[in-house]
C-alpha cells in the first residue's frame, strides 16, 4: 500500500499530493516518512521532456504506469460520465455524484456550473480516491461560455475562420476559470436540411467551409499545448452524418451511400481531426442501419485506421443505453459491451459501463484488453490536460463580460449578419441604412427580449449582459436627434394579436419600421427542435403584413437557427436582414449595421428555401438526365417540353436566397477569373498532393460610395467525371475589405485537395476533364473561366 502511495506520489507531483492535503493524517505521515526516497527518486527521473515526442512518450509511460495500478472496478470508474447539473437531455437532473465520484466510480462530469463547484467534486476524486485521479469536467460550451457570441451557423456566416477562432480561444479562457476543461465542441456535422433544429449549432451545408470553421475552433480551444491553463480540449461531434436524417427529424435515421458520406459528411470530422482535436462525439443516429455509438466501420475504420486519431470518444448523451432502443441489442450488457468494443470510450449518462462492464469481463465475454485501451485514452486526455499537476480552479470572484471581449462580441455579431434583400423603399431610396435623424418605429417580440439574443445553448451565459436593439437605437437616435417608438405587437408563440394597434400605430407615426421577427432561440430551434413548418410561428406574419400595409419604408430582422421559408416577405418586405442570434452585444452591433455605421458583410452558408418541400436544399446540386436548362419555371408545366423535367410543379427549383448570398451597403465589381495554367496533370497533381497546380487570380474592386467587406468565393466544376460531381462547388474564399474605389488582386490555390473526388471505388482520384471555375460574391456567380486535367 505504501508503496502505491509513492508511486502515485510521482506520478501525481509530490508538491501536489502534500501541498494539497490529499493524503488523510496518517498517510501524510507516511509521505513524509518516505521523502527522503521519494525525491531521490524524483530527482533520479529524467527532466521533463519537451520534444512533442518525448512529450508523447512521457505522458504515455504516466499513462501506462498508472494503469497498471488499477482495479477493474477503478478502470470502469473512468469510463462512467454523469451530468451533475442541469439535465441537457433526457433525466431527472441529479446531482448527486459525490459518493460515487469518492469512491472512484466516475471518470468525468458535464454540467457542473462554476469552479467552486467543480472544486468541491474534484477533491473528492483528488483526495478521497485511492489512486486520487482527477475528474475531466465537461461543458456544452458552444457560442461562448459567459461572453456569448453569435451562434454558430452565424458565425460561420463571417466566413471568417480567425474571428471564429478569437471567440473559440475567449471561451476556452472563461471555460477553464470555471473549471471546465473540455468543451463539446465544434459541431461540425454538416446541415442540409432546414427542418433539423440543430442547423443552428453548424456551420451550414458546405464541407470546405465547414471545414474551415472546424479546424478554427479546434485550434481556437485548445491552443497549441492543452496543459496551457487557458486551454480546453475539443470534442468534434457528432460523429458522424447526425446532421442529415431522414425528413430532417432530429435523432432518425441516417440513410446514405458511403460515396456521398466520405465526399460530403465526413470531411468536417476529418478537418477537426487533423487539427489536432482531442476527442470526439459519437452521434445518437444510426447509418446505414447501424447506429453510429456503435459502429465499428466509423469508430473503428475511418477514425482510428483512416484518420490515426489516437484521442478519446466519449457517446452523445445515454446514446450507449439507446442501443436498446434501436433494436440492435436487447439489453444493458450488450449494450455496453457493443458500444465499447466499437470504439465508444466514455459512457455519457447511459450508466451501463460502470454498471454492467464488470460482469461482462469477469464472465470472459470482454477482454479487460479493450477497457484498458478504453482507460488510457480518458487518462491520456486528463493527463494532456495537466490535470494530475493542476485538477483545480482558481475561485475568484464571477466575472464579467469586459470590454475587450464585448469588442470582439460585437466585431464578431457584425460580421455575422445578412443582408437578404435591400430594394428601394417609397421616398427613401433604399431601405437600409437608416437615417438616423428621423423617427423610427421598432416592433416585434425581439427588439427588447434579452434572452432572446443568446440563442440555444447558452453555458454560463447571463441576459443580463445583453444589449437590447431597443436600448442601443434608442441611445444611438438620442445622439443624433432622431426619435424610437417600440411596440412589441405579439409575442413570438400566440394567437392574440391585442397589441396589433398600438404597432400599427407607432409604424404610422415614424419614418421607417424596423420590425424583429423570429424562432425562440432557446426552445424553436437547436436539439429535439425540428420543424415541419419552416414559417414564423404564431401571428408574427399578420403583424408584419398589418405593419407593412401602413406603406411605410420596412425592415425586417429575422431572428432564427432555420432557414426559414418566407414567400411574402420576400415579395412585399423591401429589407431584410438575417441576424440570426447575435449574443450579448446584439443590439449595438444591430445598430450599428442599421444605422450603416458598418456595412454588412455577412454570406448565407445554408440556402433559404421558397418553400418547406424543397428541403434539404443545397446549392452543390447533381446534375440530372433531365435538366431544367433556362426554361422558364414560374408556370405549370402544362405543356411539352417543359413537364418532363426534374422540376416540382408547383415551385422553383432554387433557393429563396442561395447559399453564399448576401448583399452589403456598397457593390463590388468582378474580373474575369485568370488562370495561371492552362491545363495541369492529373498524375503530378496526385503525386504533390499538398503543392497546388495553378492559381485562380481576379480584381475584386469596390465601385460603390461606402466601405465594406466582401466575402469573395472560388467555386468549381469538375465538367465530367467517371461519378456524377456537384454543378458548384466551394474551393476557396477569402473575406477582405475595401474603401470606395480600392481594387484588390486575390489568388486561389487549386490542386489535389480541392479537385478530387471519389470515384465508384471509393478512391480519391483525379480524372482527365474540363473544370470550370466561378469567382463572385456568391454561389451564383457569374464570371468563370476553365482549364484542363490531362492524363
Ligand atoms: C447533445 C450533445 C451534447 C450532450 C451533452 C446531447 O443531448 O446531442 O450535443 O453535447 O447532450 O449536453
Amino acid at each position: 500500500m505504501k508503496q502505491l502511495r509513492r508511486i502515485a506520489c510521482l506520478i501525481f507531483g509530490l508538491t501536489l499530493c502534500s501541498a494539497l492535503g490529499v493524503f488523510p493524517a496518517s498517510a501524510q505521515l507516511n509521505v513524509l516518512e518516505t521523502s527522503a526516497s521519494v525525491a531521490a527518486a524524483e530527482k533520479s527521473r529524467p527532466a521533463a521532456p519537451t520534444s512533442p515526442q518525448l512529450a508523447e512518450k512521457h505522458l504515455n509511460e504516466r499513462v501506462e504506469s498508472l494503469l497498471k495500478q488499477m482495479t477493474l472496478e477503478e478502470k470502469i470508474g473512468q469510463l462512467a460520465q454523469y451530468s451533475a447539473g442541469s439535465p441537457t437531455g433526457p433525466g431527472t437532473g441529479r446531482d448527486d455524484y459525490g459518493e460515487m465520484v469518492a469512491k472512484g466510480q466516475v471518470g468525468s462530469l458535464l454540467n457542473v456550473v462554476g469552479a467552486k463547484r467543480t472544486n468541491q467534486f474534484q477533491h473528492l476524486a483528488v483526495e478521497k480516491t485511492r489512486l486520487h485521479i482527477p475528474l475531466l469536467f465537461g461543458m456544452d460550451v458552444i457560442h461562448g461560455n459567459r461572453t456569448i457570441f453569435p451562434v454558430p451557423l452565424g458565425l460561420a456566416a463571417s466566413f471568417d475562420p480567425a474571428l471564429v477562432e478569437a471567440t473559440a480561444q475567449m471561451a476556452a479562457a472563461e471555460s477553464r476559470a470555471d473549471g471546465i476543461q473540455w468543451v463539446f465542441s465544434p459541431m461540425v456535422d454538416i446541415a442540409r436540411d432546414g427542418r433539423w433544429g440543430r442547423t443552428i449549432e453548424s456551420a451550414g451545408e458546405d464541407p470546405y467551409l465547414g471545414s474551415a470553421m472546424a479546424r478554427a475552433y479546434v485550434h481556437g480551444y485548445q491552443g497549441t499545448d492543452l496543459k496551457n491553463p487557458q486551454s480546453v480540449a475539443a470534442c468534434v461531434k457528432h460523429f458522424a452524418a447526425y446532421g442529415a436524417p431522414i425528413a430532417g427529424r432530429d435523432y432518425y435515421a441516417v440513410d446514405m451511400s458511403e460515396l456521398r458520406l466520405r465526399q460530403f459528411y465526413l470531411p468536417t470530422y476529418h478537418a477537426a481531426i487533423d487539427a489536432g482535436a482531442a476527442t470526439v462525439m459519437s452521434s445518437f443516429n444510426s447509418i446505414n442501419g447501424v447506429p453510429a455509438s456503435a459502429n465499428p466501420f466509423l469508430l473503428v475504420q475511418v477514425l482510428r485506421h483512416e484518420w490515426g486519431f489516437d484521442g478519446m470518444v466519449v457517446s452523445d448523451w445515454g446514446s450507449v443505453g439507446e442501443l436498446i432502443n434501436h433494436h440492435v441489442v436487447s439489453n444493458g450488457p450488450d449494450a455496453a459491451g457493443k458500444a465499447l468494443t466499437a470504439g465508444v470510450d466514455m459512457d455519457m449518462e447511459s450508466d451501463l459501463y460502470r454498471t454492467r462492464l464488470m460482469a461482462l469481463v469477469q464472465r470472459g465475454d470482454l477482454p479487460e484488453s479493450v477497457v484498458d485501451e478504453a482507460v488510457r485514452r480518458v487518462l491520456r486526455v486528463k493527463f494532456a490536460l495537466g490535470l494530475f499537476d493542476h485538477p483545480y480552479a482558481t475561485e475568484g470572484p464571477v466575472y464579467q463580460p469586459t470590454t475587450e471581449k464585448r469588442a470582439l462580441a460585437r466585431k464578431a455579431a457584425e460580421e455575422t449578419f445578412v443582408l437578404l434583400k435591400n430594394d428601394p423603399a417609397p421616398g427613401v431610396g433604399r431601405a437600409l441604412p437608416l437615417k438616423p435623424s428621423k423617427t423610427i418605429a421598432l416592433i416585434g417580440p425581439f427588439a427588447d427580449s434579452k434572452s432572446e439574443m443568446l440563442g440555444s445553448w447558452t453555458a454560463n451565459g447571463n441576459p443580463d449582459d445583453v444589449v437590447t436593439l431597443k436600448a442601443a437605437l434608442q441611445a444611438r437616435l438620442a445622439e443624433t436627434n432622431g426619435k424610437l417608438i417600440y411596440a412589441k405587437g405579439t409575442d413570438i408563440l400566440t394567437d392574440a394579436s391585442s397589441g396589433f394597434e398600438e404597432a400599427v400605430n407607432a409604424a404610422k407615426q415614424a419614418d421607417a419600421v424596423v420590425v424583429t421577427l423570429g424562432e425562440s432561440g432557446s426552445w424553436m430551434t437547436g436539439e429535439a427542435a425540428s420543424r415541419a413548418h419552416l414559417d414564423l410561428p404564431g401571428n408574427q406574419e399578420q403583424l408584419l403584413e398589418a405593419v407593412a400595409a401602413t406603406g411605410k419604408p420596412l425592415v425586417l430582422v429575422l431572428f432564427d437557427g432555420h432557414p426559414l421559408a418566407l414567400p411574402w416577405a420576400a415579395e412585399h418586405v423591401p429589407a431584410i436582414l438575417e441576424a440570426w442570434y447575435p449574443g450579448i452585444e446584439a443590439g449595438p452591433a444591430l445598430a450599428d449595421i442599421l444605422l450603416g455605421t458598418t456595412s454588412p458583410s455577412g454570406k448565407l452558408v445554408v440556402e433559404f428555401p421558397r418553400s418547406v418541400g424543397q428541403e434539404p436544399l443545397s446549392y452543390s446540386q447533381f446534375p440530372t438526365g433531365r435538366p431544367t436548362g433556362d426554361l422558364d419555371l414560374s408556370h405549370p408545366p402544362t405543356n411539352n417540353p417543359e413537364k418532363f423535367r426534374s422540376r416540382y410543379i408547383d415551385e422553383s427549383n432554387s433557393a429563396q436566397w442561395p447559399f453564399g448570398w448576401g448583399l452589403s451597403y456598397t457593390q463590388f465589381a468582378y474580373s474575369v477569373p485568370t488562370i495561371s495554367a492552362t491545363q495541369i496533370s492529373a498524375e503530378s497533381a496526385m503525386a504533390n498532393h499538398g503543392t497546388p497546380q495553378l492559381k485562380v487570380g481576379v480584381d475584386v474592386k469596390n465601385i460603390g460610395a461606402v466601405a465594406s467587406s466582401e466575402v469573395v468565393q472560388l467555386y468549381v466544376r469538375t465538367m465530367v467525371a467517371s461519378v456524377e460531381q456537384p454543378e458548384r462547388e466551394l474551393k476557396g474564399f477569402e473575406r477582405i475589405t475595401l474603401a470606395p474605389g480600392e481594387q484588390k488582386h486575390l489568388e486561389f490555390p487549386l490542386g489535389f485537395e480541392e479537385l478530387s473526388f471519389y470515384n465508384a471505388r471509393l478512391e480519391r482520384v483525379l480524372e482527365p476533364t474540363t473544370v470550370q471555375v466561378w469567382v463572385g460574391g456568391s454561389s451564383e456567380a457569374t464570371q468563370s473561366a476553365q482549364f484542363e486535367i490531362t492524363k
